[in-house]
């Protein structure tokens, strides 16, 4: 079965009040580009068409009118809504009927990667049990976290610990089987009254079925839960972008890479741009 994608991007954003107040944080600019862009990216990279959005029901028609039905990608985009923010683990049983047993990848809709190689390395992991990607962060109190015996092997996983096991969170950014909502239903709520994510792994951790992935840190795995590292993260954006002359986190650009849209589709959307350096810029790829 073809492994299903799934952009977690619900949430108050409460952190980043008052701008989150009329807007969903995962529209906010990274750049030039809203933040889903970047997450949606990730999931293309690894070669996924069929993607579910999950956003709350105030938000949905904002996704919807930014992202449409995603046949400008070549995509199928589906809708669902999270009532409420019951925690990351909680986004396997609301998408249950779209994973229709499937393989998936979730990525949360706030979090943006960036390094070499990053489509051959998600290309390349196997769709039995769960793959986890740990990174290096200065800070990994604020993550969840992993903990390795003397042999490199991860033995726990904690979420926000206030005396962190390792210097490696997790990042947002899970592969996990088809058996990931049958094992969404065995969570129960944690103290602060979450579905967590890390118990869900927990429980891939139990059977022996959880990798863990280094990113290196010729990755970049950016923040964006603070107005500071919001800022930052759309700086690294602009400097990238204007040394290189390419873009970062550019659906437009994957889909038509991967054949998944014409010269045609792609013109389209240049047109559509026209005015912007983005829309020069696939205009330049044709
Ligand atoms: O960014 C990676 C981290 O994400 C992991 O290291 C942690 O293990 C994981 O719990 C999560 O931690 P956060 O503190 O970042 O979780 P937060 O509650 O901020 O939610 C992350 C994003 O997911 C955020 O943009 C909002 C969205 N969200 C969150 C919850 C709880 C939802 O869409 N629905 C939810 O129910």
């Amino acid at each position: 079965m073809t492994r299903r994608g799934i952009v977690l991007a619900g949430g108050t954003g409460s952190r980043l009040w008052p701008i989150t107040l009329g807007l969903s944080k995962q529209l906010l600019p990274i750049y030039d580009k809203p933040m889903i862009y970047y997450p949606l990216s990730v999931l293309m990279l690894a070669g996924m068409r069929e993607i579910a959005v999950i956003t709350t029901p105030e938000d949905r028609a904002q996704f919807e009118r930014t992202l449409g039905d995603g046949a400008q990608w070549g995509l199928q985009l589906t809708f669902i809504e999270q009532p409420s923010p019951d925690g990351l683990a909680q986004a396997y049983l609301l998408a249950e009927r779209f994973l229709d047993g499937a393989p998936s990848a979730m990525v949360l809709g706030d979090n943006i990667f960036y390094g070499a190689n990053l489509s051959r390395m998600l290309a390349g992991i196997p769709a039995e049990g769960g793959t986890v990607f740990g990174y290096h962060v200065a800070d990994p109190e604020r993550y969840g976290v992993l903990g390795f015996d003397e042999g490199g092997r991860v033995t726990q996983i904690v979420e926000k610990p206030e005396n962190p096991p390792s210097s490696y969170a997790v990042t947002g950014l899970y592969f996990l089987d088809g058996t990931a909502p049958e094992r969404a239903r065995h969570v129960r709520p944690s103290a602060r009254g979450e579905l967590e994510i890390t118990t869900l792994l927990e429980s891939y951790l139990a059977d022996g079925t959880l990798r863990v992935e280094r990113m290196g840190r010729g990755f970049a795995w950016l923040d964006t839960g603070t107005h500071a590292s919001l800022l930052d993260a759309g700086n690294f954006v602009r400097t990238l972008e204007a040394r290189q002359g390419l873009q970062s986190g550019s659906p437009d650009e994957i889909a038509f890479q991967r054949g998944w849209i014409d010269a045609a589709g792609l013109r389209k959307r240049a047109e559509m741009f026209g005015k912007t350096e983005y829309g020069r810029y696939l205009a330049r790829l044709l």
